[in-house]
């Protein structure tokens, strides 16, 4: 089936979900999980705590500014500059200024709202009395986008942050594309809240076995070994059980968005917690922490819903979240799939807030898997399959159509055989061998 989802909009991530007790089998599984010795979570706690403590002044007293910013001309054959990588690790985000040049980026804005004027009442969107968030996915100026030369080399060099094995079955050199909506957030909107949470699923990470690797020395007590940045356990990780609302089932290195408009700090934007590291640390240990220990809480996460970081259960998390910097159209923003964030209560500004969904999506088999299904979609006009099933776009002349693709949107898109440029490691190459004989180009 091409869209699993039934019709609606992005409200669907805000509705109220299930958050009281949960089941007994998650108090049976976290005494699967913890070590035997309960001094070992215990005593990692402390030393996180004098991480948190040792970290969160700096983070508090430089605000915005802790957040690495890189200009685009120095991302050079797909890789960040190297006195930049450690920092970009750290925080779990950046920021790429002049990914593409501002007329280009109003440009696309334009080229949307002239989509959205074409069919007035024919596209669902949200909040649905003054729609904001587009349940647009194939504008053209989406779909060029994606596939503009600088942002699959930016993409490129974000999926490289990452470390793979020589046999894992992921090339990081090569990017797929994830078609998502758009947001032209108004000025003094308050619909579009969301507080501070994190994406790829939810009890899924101590649930599901492969994603629970990820953390394995998270909960063996040893989270200064954990690696944001390693692949291995990602590719197989189910992050989805549930079927929750706004999910992503690509594997996503960083979530990101391209400006389309000015956006002032703190006035209708994103806001980060700039230290991946001890934030996962701390979300996967929470649950396993005496004061809840032998109950069923998961420390704020819940079944199909996103983690909701709970100020009460997480203060050290919240407390350092911060805003991100300015951002002008043609700027970008990217944050790790594990970092926690938020977006501001209110557009606090006098233009609107307008941004294009553009995460990086390395190849890889889950990913091939989901690209194979978004082709198809694509051709057809149809709502992508992780989106609400509204198909708006079905019947509109002024779509975009495969036979817009530039190269590279064909290579992201599934519609070009993937030829790799030099030797890959064993793992890469038999991902993109898998990849080709999925879309058909053996
Ligand atoms: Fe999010």
């Amino acid at each position: 089936m091409l869209s699993a989802r039934k019709e609606g909009n992005i409200g669907s991530i805000f509705a109220n979900s299930f958050k009281g007790e949960l089941p007994v089998r998650y108090a049976d599984l976290k005494k699967e999980i913890s070590p035997k010795d309960p001094s070992v979570i215990q005593n990692a706690w402390v030393r996180l705590e004098s991480s948190f403590e040792k970290e969160a002044p700096q983070i508090k007293a430089l605000g915005s500014k802790i957040i690495p910013q890189v200009n685009y001309q120095d991302i050079l054959n797909g890789e960040f500059p190297s006195n930049m990588k450690d920092e970009i690790k750290k925080r779990g985000c950046v920021v790429v200024r002049g990914i593409v040049p501002t007329e280009v980026a109003e440009g696309y804005k334009q080229q949307v709202l002239d989509y959205i004027a074409a069919h007035p009442g024919q596209i669902p969107g949200f909040p649905e009395h003054d729609q904001q968030v587009w349940e647009l996915y194939w504008s053209k100026a989406q779909v060029e986008a994606r596939s503009h030369p600088h942002f699959v080399q930016t993409t490129t060099a974000l999926n490289k942050l990452w470390n793979a094995q020589e046999d894992s079955l992921v090339d990081l050199e090569t990017n797929l594309t994830y078609c998502d909506r758009l947001r032209i957030r108004k000025p003094n909107d308050e619909s579009f809240v969301l507080r501070e949470h994190i994406d790829g699923g939810s009890v899924e990470r101590w649930e599901d076995s492969s994603y629970r690797k990820c953390f394995s020395n998270i909960l063996a007590g040893e989270w200064e070994k954990h690696d944001s940045y390693d692949v291995a356990n990602r590719l197989d990780a189910k992050m989805q059980l549930y079927d929750a609302p706004g999910g992503c089932e690509m594997f996503r290195t960083f979530q990101g968005w391209l400006a389309l408009s000015n956006s002032n700090s703190g006035c209708g934007s994103l806001r980060v917690c700039p230290l991946v590291k001890e934030t996962t640390a701390a979300i996967i240990m929470r649950p396993l922490l005496q004061d809840i220990l032998e109950t069923s809480s998961m420390g704020g996460a819940y079944p199909g819903t996103q983690i909701d970081i709970d100020p009460v259960m997480l203060p050290q998390v919240t407390d350092i979240c911060v805003s991100i910097p300015d951002v002008s159209p043609g700027d970008a923003v990217f944050w790790h799939c594990d970092l926690v964030h938020a977006v501001d209560s209110k557009c606090l500004q006098s233009n609107d807030a307008s941004v294009f969904y553009i995460p990086a999506t390395p190849l890889c088999n889950i990913n091939t898997s989901y690209v194979r299904r978004q082709r198809e979609t694509f051709r057809l006009g149809l709502t992508p399959p992780d989106f609400p099933g509204n198909n708006a776009e079905k019947d509109f002349d002024d779509r975009a159509k495969p036979e817009d693709l530039s190269k590279l949107g064909k290579l992201g898109m599934g519609f070009e055989r993937i030829e790799p440029k030099h030797k890959l490691t064993k793992g890469a190459q038999a991902a993109v061998d898998k990849h080709n004989h999925v879309l058909n180009f053996d």
